[in-house]
């Protein structure tokens, strides 16, 4: 029998074995799934995201379906960082895969005190830095939306941890390579592309908007071709590797998104529709290399052609 096809990637230090992740606020805490498949088999789990305290997130509706897509405005509603570490790590940690903790703050000190917190805690892989959210400080401006504010943010959470920094970019911006650009400089290991695109859904019957927040983050397949352009631009614009998300929902999505650089991706909407998502494109791209007589997923990353 050949041998199968060696599916591993390296994120800036952090081993992954597959280039499947979870991501954030689409896989719970990271267990609630494990009835629909063995998450050990993934290659990394980003957990929902995290703040320094408990936050009930925003009044509902805060969900709405849309054509090909959900809008959300969950509002970061997370049971906070401490009740994380002591009441699920214990159950994470025993996951063969890493976990990454997805943080969220209202002030750039907040952000360094939730990662000098996960320093120590056993089986956390890495960092994901959410910059998507408003910076407090700075009257609500989204910190992911500002080179330097975003570079203040990394920088910060650097200066607190020795494990891998991962930075989940924002596309609600003019140019995504220069936020980019800044991050990297600043130290992250990594980049997410992408976060969700802002958007609105109106109830023509009761003439109100659909969501109680008024406004949400579009995801699904809507907005993957658009999310694949942002991964192609920032590839193009830093050394550091990308991690490619937005309405992947099967192993041909992943392929268009490692095919033009990203080095692993993310799952997200499609969680909701299909739990075991992440494995069958685990499966998926195992088949693929198979069929393809490709020996190691590194020989797709990047693999576009051009000419
Ligand atoms: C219900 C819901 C909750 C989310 N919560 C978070 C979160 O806590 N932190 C974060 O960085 N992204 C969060 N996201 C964004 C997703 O991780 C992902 O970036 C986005 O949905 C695009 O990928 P997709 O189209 O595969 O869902 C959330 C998305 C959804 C739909």
């Amino acid at each position: 029998m050949a041998a199968l096809p060696d599916l591993s990637v390296d994120i800036g230090g952090l081993k992954l074995k597959n280039p499947v992740i979870t991501a954030s606020g689409t896989f719970g805490y990271g267990t609630e799934l494990t009835p629909f498949f063995d998450p050990s088999l993934l290659g990394a789990i980003i957990v929902k995201g995290l703040s320094l305290r408990a936050m009930p997130g925003n009044p509902p509706p805060r969900i709405a379906e849309t054509p090909c897509g959900l809008l959300n405005s969950i509002g970061f509603a997370n049971i906070g960082i401490e009740a994380f570490i002591e009441e699920k790590m214990p159950l994470l940690a025993k996951i063969k895969a890493p976990i990454i903790t997805n943080i969220y703050g209202h002030t750039i000190e907040e952000y360094g005190e939730m990662a000098k917190r996960i320093e120590k805690v056993e089986g956390i892989g890495a960092v994901e830095i959410n910059i998507s959210c408003p910076n407090v400080e700075e009257g609500g401006i989204a910190f992911g939306t500002d080179p330097d504010t975003a570079a203040a943010v990394t920088q910060h959470v650097v200066n607190n941890t020795t494990k891998p920094v991962i930075v989940k970019l924002t596309p609600n911006v003019t140019d995504i390579s220069t936020i980019a650009k800044a991050v990297e400089s600043a130290g992250a290991q990594a980049v997410s592309v992408t976060n969700t695109f802002l958007g609105m859904a109106v109830d023509i019957a009761t003439r109100r908007p659909k969501l109680a927040n008024m406004v949400g983050g579009l995801s699904g397949p809507a907005i993957k071709p658009i999310a694949l352009y942002l991964v192609h631009k920032v590839v193009a614009a830093v050394r550091i590797p990308v991690i490619g998300l937005g309405g992947i929902m099967d192993y041909r999505d992943a392929l268009e998104f490692l095919l033009v650089g990203a080095r692993a991706i993310q799952v997200g909407t499609a969680n909701f529709i299909n739990p075991k998502t992440a494995i069958e494109i685990v499966h998926g791209l195992t088949d693929f290399c198979s069929r393809e007589k490709v020996s190691n997923i590194n020989q797709i990353i990047g693999g576009l052609k051009t000419m």
